[in-house]
Order: structure tokens, then sequence, then C-alpha cells
């Protein structure tokens, strides 16, 4: 019997994420919420699939009909390999986190920048200090850049900052000098300090003046020790769960051809689907 030909033009509304753990991913409550705002009969499902299955597994969702989906930790770089074309931002960034399957093309992009900056709700930061210089750190410096803020690095391990300081012409602060805030305007944390049982972050935010925005990418627990020491100082907060949000949005337009609301809505139902995992509120 001759094997039936994939129609690889045909695209159905169905998403995913891949990753290595994937239990704890927020994408498919997230998607999930939005799919039945929107009363799209789609689905958007989340895969743990070990390094040595990426290739197979994303030629099989291609060859499946799947629209597209996010890639996860730790297959953020390694499926840049995989792209067909992969875009200036994705590039730039060394990382792609969402996928759109266009007939057997398999494109790659980036919105992890995108959504960064869309967090910050229409503030631009002058002077940005930013914490941390791994995979997370890239993204935010590329939007932090395009927004036109001079920015100062400031990593445990110095010679990772100072790479980056090369590649992106930014400049580095020693990490035991990374509370001296008081010419900045904006902090943000990319590392995992702070983040459920991860070391605290010791910081002492005091010097940032008044009017200063602080954001931190940790989202469990749910307020982090420096957003609260940011809300006792009256500075605006900003949680990593907006990020996540507005870094989902464009991948989400894309597979199902709507778009998503980013407002407090989907907010409030991730804090609810966290409080039903049990996460902690800080
Ligand atoms: P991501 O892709 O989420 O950015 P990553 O690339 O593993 O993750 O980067 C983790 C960041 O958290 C790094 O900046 C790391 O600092 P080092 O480069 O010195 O490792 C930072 N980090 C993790 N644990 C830390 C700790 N205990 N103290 C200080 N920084 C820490």
């Amino acid at each position: 019997m001759i094997g039936k030909i994939k129609d690889l033009s045909r695209k159905d509304k169905k998403a995913f994420v891949i990753g290595e753990p994937i239990d704890h991913s927020l994408s498919p409550a997230l998607h999930g919420f939005w799919l039945r705002q929107l009363g799209i009969d789609g689905s958007y499902e989340g895969f743990s699939v070990p390094a040595d299955y990426l290739a197979r597994t994303i030629y099989k969702l291609r060859d499946d009909g799947y629209a597209g989906g996010n890639v996860t930790i730790p297959h953020k770089e390694k499926v840049m390999l995989l792209c067909d074309e992969v875009s200036e931002r994705a590039q730039k960034i060394g990382a792609v986190n969402t996928l759109v399957f266009d007939g057997d093309k398999i494109l790659g992009d980036n919105t992890d920048a995108e959504g960064f900056a869309a967090g910050l709700g229409g503030f631009k930061p002058k002077k940005a200090m930013v914490l941390g210089a791994g995979g997370a750190a890239r993204a935010v410096i590329v939007a932090l850049q395009e927004l036109g803020a001079e920015v100062y690095v400031s990593n445990r391990t110095a010679e990772k900052a100072e790479k980056l300081a090369q590649e992106f012409s930014c400049k580095t602060i020693a990490w035991e000098n990374k509370d001296e805030l008081s010419e900045s305007d904006f902090l943000v944390n990319t590392t995992s300090l702070g983040m459920e049982s991860q070391p605290e972050l010791d910081i002492d935010i005091k010097s940032l003046p008044d009017g200063s925005v602080v954001y931190d990418l940790v989202y469990n627990p749910i307020e982090t020790d420096l957003l609260k020491q940011a809300h006792s100082l009256g500075l605006k907060n900003i949680s990593g769960l907006w990020m996540l949000i507005h870094q989902a949005a464009p991948g989400f337009e894309k597979w199902f051809g709507e778009k998503p609301e980013t407002t407090q809505d989907i907010y409030d139902h991730l804090i609810l689907e966290l409080n039903k995992r049990g996460w902690k509120q800080a």
C-alpha cells in the first residue's frame, strides 16, 4: 500500500511548548486561558523532550500539522540549528523561544526582548542596571538598548559580564558594588537569585532615586524580596509574570490568528494557577 503523502500546507490550530522538565511551565495555562477567552477551538500542549529527541520531535510536530510552538530550557539555543530561518532578533539574543511552521519550513524567533519591553508599560529607562549575564540577560539588554538606555551589567562571575559587555557595548559593575545605584533609574534581576529554593538576592536598593523602576524576572515566589523592597520604598515594581505574558502573545497570534489580551485578567488567572500549584505568595 502506498503511504499517504503528508500535506504540510495544512496547519491546525494546535501549538506546543517543549522543554525538559515541562511540568512547571505556565505556558499551557496561559495559552489555554486565551483560547477559551477568544472562543478558539484549538490546543496548546506541553511536551517534555530530552535533548536527543529534540530534532525528531520538532519534525514530527511539524508533520502532524501543528502551527508552531514555544521552546524553553534547555533547548532554546540548540533548536536554532533545526530552523530554516532564524530572525535577526533571535540571532542577536542567541536563542529561539518561538517556532512557526510555514509549510515544511521551520521559522525561529525570539519574543523575550519584546516581552520584557512590553512589561515596562511605557517606562523608558535611561540608565539601567542588569543583574546577571545568562540567557535572560541577553534578551533584556537587547530590549533596553533598543529603548535607548545606557546599560550596566553586574554578574557574580565577572568574566561573563565582561564578555556580554564586549558583545553588546555596555559597561560592567563589580558584583560587590551592585547596590551603588544612585545614578540608575532602573534595576532588573535576571539571575535565579530569590527564586524558590535558591539563595536570596542580597542587595540593598535604597540608593535608587525616586521614580526608579524595579523589575524582577523571578516570579516564584510571586512577590520576591526585591519587589517587596521596591514596594516599601514607593518604587514601581514589575513582576516577571508580565514578561511571561507579553512574550507569549506574539506566538499566540501567529498560530491562532487572533491577538490575545495582555491585561490584568490573564495576570490574575496565572496567580490563581500558581496558588493551585501551591506556589508561595512571597
Ligand atoms: P538564564 O538563561 O535564566 O539567564 P543562566 O544562563 O543559567 O540562566 O544564568 C543564570 C544567572 O544567574 C547567571 O548570571 C548566574 O551567575 P554566574 O554567571 O556567576 O553563574 C546567576 N546566578 C545563579 N546562581 C547565582 C548565585 N548563587 N549567586 C549569584 N549569581 C547567581
